[in-house]
């Protein structure tokens, strides 16, 4: 038997999370889930705590690191701070980059040098998208965007400042708070008779719900030292769906007749940033970490609508 196999499981309530873009999508949700179970929770937005700004990140992981472990409290940072409007960025790939590059460098300096384990969020758009079957964290990167070549560029900072630093890329990711995919069609079965959607873009849907659970647990691993020996990690609900069939799904989970939703090609809606074709995240290295496999994406978004259903229909 090791040594940890031997010493005790830390609980929740033992953990402390810092959250810098804690005011996001994801962000929200892990606040939300953490708040209550873990010994402390510290998720910061923009205004109080902003990436870009090395000493004011310095001085929050200090604090964050002081005041966990005063109470006997075991310290992890999940950054969940970033520049992710797709199009927006490649007018401004210098503020995309000074929030997904630099912030994400600084935060991984500030926890290498206070030994707080980091959980760094990332993308799928660091994939060219010209794969099809799943991608593997190992799979070679090819970015085809400004936000994705900041968000892999942020990804190797991290990697290389801190020891004791994972990147988890999830995608299209939908909840509770913000704007988000599911929301839009919600709003839209209300408003139009017909909605047309992409069907020639296959992805990985993602509630924020999910990922939140599985990111907690990740840091409950790092907190006990139990380090995935990958350092970079996959975590989608399970399953593919182009954006067509996800559409159609919102509109069955919410009883309007999905033969509303037609399908169209992405040639038909050009936008600034091209969005990969094909971007499925194998959870092989999430699996073999020991983390919990993530449901399958119908039976994710069914829960949302359960749990998060005024907020996604926008009465919340
Ligand atoms: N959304 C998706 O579909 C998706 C897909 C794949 C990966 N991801 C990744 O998942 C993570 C979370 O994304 P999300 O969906 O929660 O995005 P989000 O809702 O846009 O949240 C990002 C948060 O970062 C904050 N932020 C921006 N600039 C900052 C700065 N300089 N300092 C501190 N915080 C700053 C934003 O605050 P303000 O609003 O105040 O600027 C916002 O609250 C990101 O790493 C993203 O790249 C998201």
């Amino acid at each position: 038997m090791t040594e940890r196999e031997a010493g005790p499981i830390t609980g929740p309530d033992e953990i402390a999370l810092l959250v810098p873009g804690g005011r996001g999508q994801l962000g929200r949700e892990l606040h939300r889930r953490a708040q209550g179970r873990l010994g402390l929770v510290h998720a910061p937005g923009s205004g109080e705590l902003d990436v870009r700004d090395e000493q004011d990140v310095t001085d929050a992981v200090d604090s964050f690191a002081e005041t966990a472990r005063d109470n006997n409290l075991r310290p992890v940072v999940v950054n969940a701070a970033a520049h992710t409007a797709v199009d927006a960025a490649e007018g401004e790939p210098e503020r995309a980059a000074a929030i997904n590059e630099a912030g994400a460098a600084a935060l991984a300096r500030a926890c290498a040098v206070r030994r707080v384990p980091l959980v760094h969020l990332s993308t799928d758009y660091v994939f060219d998208g010209t794969a099809d079957v799943p991608y593997e964290p190992s799979d070679e990167t090819g970015p085809r965007t400004a936000y994705g070549r900041t968000k892999l560029a942020g990804e190797r900072a991290v990697l290389a400042a801190a020891d004791r630093a994972w990147v988890v890329r999830t995608s299209w990711v939908y909840g509770a708070g913000g704007g988000n995919f599911v929301k839009t069609m919600v709003r839209l079965a209300g408003e139009r008779e017909r909605v047309t959607v992409v069907d020639d873009q296959v992805g990985g849907p993602t509630w924020t719900g999910d990922l939140a659970a599985g990111l907690l647990e990740l840091a409950g691993l790092l907190v006990e030292r139990r380090d995935p020996a990958d350092r970079v990690l996959h975590c989608t609900n399970s399953g593919r769906a182009s954006w067509y069939e996800f559409a159609r799904a919102v509109f069955a989970e919410i009883g309007a007749d999905p033969d509303r939703v037609l399908p169209c090609a992405t040639a038909d809606f050009p936008r600034p940033a091209p969005r990969p074709a094909y971007s499925v995240l194998s959870p092989r290295a999430w699996n073999a970490a020991g983390l919990s496999p993530l449901r399958d994406w119908r039976s994710a978004l069914a829960a949302a609508l359960e749990v998060d259903g005024a907020a996604l229909r926008g009465e919340g």
